[in-house]
């Protein structure tokens, strides 16, 4: 059995639409051991939220895993049928969503809602799944449990009602617990509190953890590792401290900088990243952050950058950016630096093509084949 409880290779996943083929995620590879918490960002429509439903083997009926492998604890998603993938969802792997008075059932009470998901995989009787319904309420911290056991969702506040779901998705002990955007639907206190209430269970229960979110500062607080992903890529995968303290990927650099830093003494003006998010009817032949990035080369737009590392920690890039800075430092074919870090992932001979190193050839800015009005035309230049 693999030593991962999350283990995607490769995968590649569509949506087939009357407008065509939505190519959603485009090789995504993805390994998490047992108890980690993996934070995954990016902006909308990248791809985070459909990673880890096809963990659960959700996908619309449109959607169809194309290539690749899905594994999750051992087991094979991408080859199970529905049968059988029911018996680990909401068993192993459970999910809290954004918002929680959605997904709860208005004509059921809390009681009735938490006993039904302990009794749904397990043997309990009424009264067991009362008391362990209870058990949970207390869990994540909601007080007086019998009374709230009694109550309809609407008689709860937002973040309690969030805390309830908790509870739902905790019923089963899973192994994996994905986190959609838990905290996007409630105030900035209450998200903070319901953050700190999802780090104690993780402490306490010791289970992995997938968070999806588009706030680098809720991933900050909680997460081993960070997921950057954009287009239905990954374009760089590292520990808290690689990705905010090291970011390799010009798209990472950007979303750290689009977000407010408290600890500064003078106000500091948020940097948006400009232009549109990619049409994945029709994704770019190169670089996805092509078209919105401020250091776009021309080998950029037509040749999909390679994955490179950084130290033996698993901190990657995809940007070719990074690849050319480790050339020039000479880095390629000895013992490369890149920004003070060792490139150990060796970036192999041949991985920048030899004709886009030479000068005039790639490695220079992708002005003259930059659509007009891709970006601001003073942030052009780019060494080269
Ligand atoms: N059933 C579907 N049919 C067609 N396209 C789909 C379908 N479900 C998702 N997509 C597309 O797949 C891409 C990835 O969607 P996903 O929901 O994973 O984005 P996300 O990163 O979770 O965004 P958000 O932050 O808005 O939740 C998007 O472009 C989305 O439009
Ligand atoms: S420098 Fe090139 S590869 Fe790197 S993010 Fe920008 S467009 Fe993509
Ligand atoms: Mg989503």
């Amino acid at each position: 059995m693999s030593e991962y409880l999350v283990d995607i290779r490769h995968e590649r996943l569509s949506f087939f639409t009357p407008a065509g083929e939505v190519k959603a995620l485009n090789d995504v590879s993805l390994r998490m051991k047992d108890g980690e918490v993996l934070g995954i960002v990016g902006e909308s429509g990248s791809g985070k939220s459909v990673t880890a439903y096809s963990l659960m083997g959700l996908t619309a009926d449109n959607g169809k895993i194309i290539g690749g492998e899905v594994s999750f604890n051992g087991h094979r998603i991408d080859q199970m049928v529905e049968k059988e993938i029911r018996r680990i969802r909401g068993k192993e792997i459970s999910i809290i969503f954004q918002d929680p008075m959605t997904s709860l059932n208005p004509v059921y009470t809390i009681g009735n809602q938490i006993e039904e998901a302990v009794r749904v995989h397990g043997d309990k009787s009424r009264k067991e799944a009362r008391a362990r319904a209870r058990e949970l309420l207390e869990l994540v911290g909601i007080n007086e449990p019998d009374k709230r056991l009694r109550q309809y969702p609407h008689e709860l506040s937002g973040g309690m009602r969030q805390r309830v779901m908790i509870a739902i998705a905790l019923a089963c002990e899973p192994k994996l617990l994905i986190a959609d955007e838990p905290t996007t639907a409630l105030d900035v206190t209450i998200q903070a509190q319901i953050l700190e209430l999802m780090n104690e269970l993780k402490k306490k229960l010791g289970m992995g953890i997938i968070l999806i979110t588009h706030d680098l500062g809720v991933v900050a607080s909680m997460c081993d590792n960070i997921a950057v992903m954009y287009a239905g890529e990954i374009v760089e995968y590292g520990s808290c401290d690689d990705i905010f303290y090291n970011p390799m990927h010009e798209y990472t650099k950007g979303l750290l900088k689009s977000i407010p830093k408290f600890q500064e003494k003078e106000y500091s003006k948020l940097v948006p990243i400009e232009g549109q998010p990619v049409d994945l009817l029709n994704p770019p032949k190169g670089c996805p952050f092509a078209p919105r990035c401020r250091s776009c080369m021309r080998i950029c737009l037509s040749r999909k950058p390679e994955r490179m590392e950084f130290g033996d920690g698993g901190h990657y890039s995809r940007c070719w950016l990074r690849q050319k800075e480790a050339f020039e430092a000479g880095g390629l074919n000895g013992m490369p630096s890149v920004g003070g870090v060792t490139v150990a992932g060796a970036a192999p001979a041949g991985a920048i093509p030899n004709d886009a190193v030479s000068a005039g050839s790639g490695m220079e800015t992708a002005v003259s084949e930059k659509p007009e009005g891709a970006f601001p035309q003073e942030t052009r230049e780019v060494d080269s």
